[in-house]
């Protein structure tokens, strides 16, 4: 049976950290990290993510400002509040949550964060960094940055000769993924709906990491003996064994089957779910580090 990865625990282990760095920079420097998280619309989604964003911020202590905008708010209205934000030094910072009502060029909004305050890895140049192994600088999308952290938690920081296999191929999960496995120096394939002989591909990965919004679309027998496998999907689906009407979550790994095969696993929920919101702390905190010439801590 596989080791289940706690990332709950992970989690909490990177938000004290946060916390006694955010501590330790006010101390020395009197620079207290400051995150700004906007809110355009009611989806009841965004409410909730964005709600537990401002709440953990605060928990650490940060200077914490939500900005919560109607759903008709004008595109303008919007990136003047970003310019705001850019120049406020009390903000390191800015989260602008995705998705955008329609009327909205959610591209312009998030390339019009300063790059440097810019803690989802969005921008271009953020983007850029990444791609060319500037992970020092960079800011990296805070789920495969988290994904990533649990992976090292199982098999440690150099993933030489190990082949790493991320099915999907989002801007914000997948292409992310695989430029982190790589600088990691694992061999890379990124799989996809097109993809010829899936499961034959996910039999070759060591590690098999599966972000394509599909409900147990990874079978067990497409895991490879002892791999660790990353599930980032989170998939409310129907389950009438619970009562009439009833949901639960799962990844896009059909849990039972793969636990069997794999060597270390993350559980939906309670695996990289909880990571995501850790690493936006960490990022915070690494920016205003930044801001004020201080060497960030590693998480
Ligand atoms: N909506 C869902 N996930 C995210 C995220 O990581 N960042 C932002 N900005 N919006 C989101």
């Amino acid at each position: 049976m596989a080791e289940i990865i706690d990332g709950k625990k992970v989690a909490a282990d990177v938000v004290e950290a946060a916390k006694q760095a955010t501590a330790a920079l006010e101390k020395e420097t009197g620079v207290r990290p400051g995150l700004a998280v906007v809110l355009v619309g009611e989806d009841p989604a965004s409410q909730v993510y964005v709600g537990s964003k401002s709440r953990t911020a605060k928990e650490i202590g940060f200077h914490s400002v939500q900005h919560t905008l109607p759903a008709d708010t004008a595109e303008a209205d919007l990136l003047a509040l970003v310019d705001r934000l850019n120049r406020d030094e009390a903000v390191h910072g800015i989260l602008v949550q995705l998705p955008l009502p329609a009327h909205i060029d959610a591209g312009k909004v998030i390339q019009s964060i300063a790059p440097e305050k810019d803690v989802d890895g969005f921008h271009f140049i953020n983007v850029g960094k990444l791609g060319t192994g500037e992970t020092a600088t960079a800011f990296v999308p805070c789920t495969p940055a988290g994904a990533m952290l649990l992976i090292r938690r199982v098999r440690g920081d150099d993933l030489s000769g190990l082949s790493a296999v991320v099915v999907g191929r989002s801007n914000i999960v997948g292409k992310p993924m695989a430029n982190l496995l790589l600088a990691a120096n694992c061999t890379v394939t990124i799989a996809h709906s097109r993809t010829k002989d899936l499961p034959a591909v996910c039999r070759g990965a060591d590690i098999l990491v599966a972000a394509v919004g599909r409900p147990e679309m990874v079978k067990g027998d497409w895991v490879k003996p002892g791999a660790t496998v990353i599930d980032v999907g989170i998939n409310r689906i129907p389950a009438p064994e619970k009562g009439e009407g009833k949901t639960r979550l799962v990844g896009d790994v059909a849990f039972a089957e793969a636990e069997k095969q794999a060597g270390a696993i993350t559980p939906v929920p309670g695996g990289v779910g909880p990571m995501t919101i850790a690493m936006l702390m960490a990022a915070t905190v690494t920016s205003a580090y930044r801001a004020a010439g201080r060497t960030p801590p590693t998480f």
